[in-house]
């Protein structure tokens, strides 16, 4: 497993321990108070929105086009944080990863 670091809507820290293979968005979306994932992974509803750390943010595989498209049209979009948890897929190498979920998720 892979542990997280996720801070809900209501600003509360919950340790994750995440399976690799799935994604974010499928590993958070059962949290109380967190991304509601309306699409359920499509890239067509941006309701999976989190932030993730700055420190965090270069470590991950680049957005893709649809991934932007989607992000652009939210008020919290951040360039520096902004991440659909859909798109990215859990690996060892996110051991640690902390983000925090949008409020518009
Ligand atoms: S779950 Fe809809 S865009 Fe991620």
């Amino acid at each position: 497993m892979v542990k997280l670091v996720v801070t809900d809507k209501d600003g509360r820290d919950v340790d994750v321990d995440a399976r690799p293979g799935l994604s974010l968005m499928e590993t958070i979306r059962e949290l109380p108070r967190s991304v509601e994932a309306i699409c359920g992974g499509l890239c067509s509803c941006a309701t999976c929105h989190v932030l993730i750390a700055t420190d965090w943010i270069d470590r991950l595989p680049p957005r893709r086009y649809e991934e932007r498209l989607m992000l652009a049209g939210s008020r919290f979009f951040d360039v520096a944080r902004s991440r659909l948890s859909c798109q990215i897929k859990v690996t060892a190498e996110l051991e640690g990863l902390r983000l925090t979920v949008a409020p518009d998720s």
